[in-house]
């Protein structure tokens, strides 16, 4: 029998974009967006991608199980706490991929032992090495994480890593849940756990750093330097309160300062900027201008100075080049003589390759719809076309008219008539302006309790023809959602984005019947 050697200084890349990333407020994903985000994130090289978390609701199992099913490369994870329950849902997800992982976890902090777990220290690493026999009879790919693991006492770690690794773990993990380290102190903590642990030199350590502090990417690059040889990251550095680390700066870290690190990935960069956009326009959740790598602004020079420099030589002022990561700064334009294969080859370029025929002739309907209203049509459009189009709930309450009135002498009035199956719906409202008397009517006609949480309106692209894309954040029935709707008419665009958010939260509450269940945490 041969066995394949590691490169040692190659870096696995752990995408959790669809499980931490998914637990950033409001971020929640149908099943079809999650399927979506796999099939880029597999494009992109990433080497595992930790789909969900399955026993948390049926539709997170649903995902990981689909996911699973359907992706061809990078290994397919779920989590699971150190529960028997838990790990029996999350094999029977991950096992439809023949790479499939179980990452389970236990917190290891003093603090969470004695007030969440309420378990003593010995009960903790008995749970912990029951959860990972469990698993490794599902597969021989378990990653075991101590949660907390930032404001562990080492020696402890050490004792609970090395009894975890004996019972068969093949990653270990060691988060800082709360984002409280510095990079000194992590990459010491790694360097001291690969020193001390029993059976360390079997096994692949990874770090899942938060961003409470601004350290999280930091705190990665200072375990890999210290010998970590995973980082756990994801997509805009999206994720729980102040996000993960980010993976597009960690790669890029490494790609950029080669000379320092030494380290490599198996990450395309070119597919980075697509992957930021796809995830950003999923989601709902906005890159920040100013953001590293894949910002609005993250290449452009505007002093006079950088400018005349980048034209002599680029390198003067510019470490690495915006095709590097995909970005060409370039949109294409499409208009009213484009045809229907003009329009899916640039989809294909935008990264929607697998829209099923049937989708593709709404987006197009739409985009036809939008070329009488507007010269040229930009990949901006087209993004916010499909976003708006195909990827949202189904249509539970749908929109057939909408009717306003507003000015600066009138008391704004907004009609709609709302579809819900074969019922049809109307109501009339007044309110400070057209968008709020719009979104009384609404209220008016769902049956379910509405509060809006966030309201932000921006121009899809230049010129007073651009398509107003509005983004809601939503309290339907006490759950927080986050939706966008786009259309040249600001009024109708928040409208079409109140009810997405509404349908969303109506389709998570049919497919969840185990709320009980905390996202993370015993
Ligand atoms: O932050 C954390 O501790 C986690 C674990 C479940 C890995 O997300
Ligand atoms: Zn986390």
């Amino acid at each position: 029998m041969t066995t394949v050697q590691r490169d040692p200084n190659r870096v696995i890349i752990f995408d959790t974009t669809l499980r931490d990333g998914e637990q950033s407020p409001g971020a929640t994903m149908n099943l079809q967006e999650k399927l979506e985000i796999a099939r880029q994130l597999a494009r992109l090289g990433v080497d595992v991608i930790e789909a969900g978390f399955p026993i948390s609701s049926p539709g997170d199992f649903e995902a990981v199980a689909a996911i699973a099913e359907e992706i061809d490369g990078p290994v397919i994870c779920g989590l699971a706490r150190a529960i028997e329950k838990d790990i029996v849902r999350c094999g029977e997800a991950v096992t439809r991929n023949k790479r499939g992982r179980i990452h389970t976890f236990i917190a290891t902090s003093q603090i969470h032992i004695e007030k969440k777990l309420r378990m003593t220290k010995e009960q903790v690493i008995e749970t912990a090495v029951n959860a990972v026999k469990l698993a490794k009879t599902f597969t021989p790919d378990v990653e075991f994480s101590c949660e907390d693991a930032g404001r562990t006492d080492w020696d402890y770690m050490v004792d609970v890593i090395s009894a975890v690794i004996e019972a068969g773990a093949t990653t270990i993990n060691v988060p800082d849940t709360v984002g409280y380290c510095n990079p000194w102190e992590f990459g010491e903590c790694i360097a001291y756990l690969l020193k001390k642990v029993k059976g360390a030199d079997k096994v692949i350590f990874s770090a899942h750093c938060h961003n409470d502090l601004g350290l999280a990417v930091a705190n990665s690059l200072a375990a890999l330097r210290a010998g970590a040889r995973q980082v756990e990251c994801t997509i805009n550095g999206i994720g729980e309160r102040a996000g993960n680390a980010s993976l597009e700066e960690i790669v890029m870290n490494l790609k950029v300062r080669q000379d320092f690190y030494g380290l490599t990935t198996g990450i395309n960069t070119k597919e980075i900027y697509r992957t930021s956009r796809l995830v950003s326009e999923i989601t709902g959740i906005r890159v920040q201008r100013n953001k590293a790598i894949v910002g609005a602004n993250a290449f452009a020079h505007e002093a006079g100075i950088h400018q005349d420099g980048v034209l002599k030589e680029r390198s003067t002022y510019e470490i690495m080049r915006a095709e590097d990561v995909g970005w060409t700064g370039e949109s294409m334009v499409l208009g009213k003589h484009s045809g229907r294969h003009a329009f899916k080859t640039r989809l294909a370029q935008l990264g929607y390759d697998s829209l099923s025929e049937e989708e593709i002739n709404k987006a197009f309907a739409r985009f036809k719809e939008l070329c009488d209203k507007k010269k040229e049509v930009l990949d901006e459009d087209l993004y916010a076309i499909v976003e708006d189009e195909v990827f949202h709930a189904p249509e539970i309450y749908q929109l057939d008219y909408l009717g306003f009135t507003s000015g600066t002498s009138t008391v704004p009035t907004a009609t709609v008539r709302l579809r819900k199956g074969e019922q049809v719906m109307q109501e009339a409202a007044c309110g400070d302006g057209p968008v709020d008397a719009a979104f009384r009517a609404v209220e008016k006609l769902v049956n379910v309790n509405t509060e809006l949480i966030d309201y932000a309106v921006e121009a899809v692209t230049g010129g007073t023809d651009a398509q107003g894309q509005v983004s809601v954040t939503v309290r339907v029935n006490g759950k927080k959602v986050r939706a966008r709707g786009s259309h040249t008419d600001v009024v109708t665009a928040s409208v079409k984005a109140y009810l997405h958010a509404i349908n969303k939260a109506l389709q998570l509450k049919e497919v969840a019947s185990n709320n009980d269940v905390p996202k993370t945490g015993m």
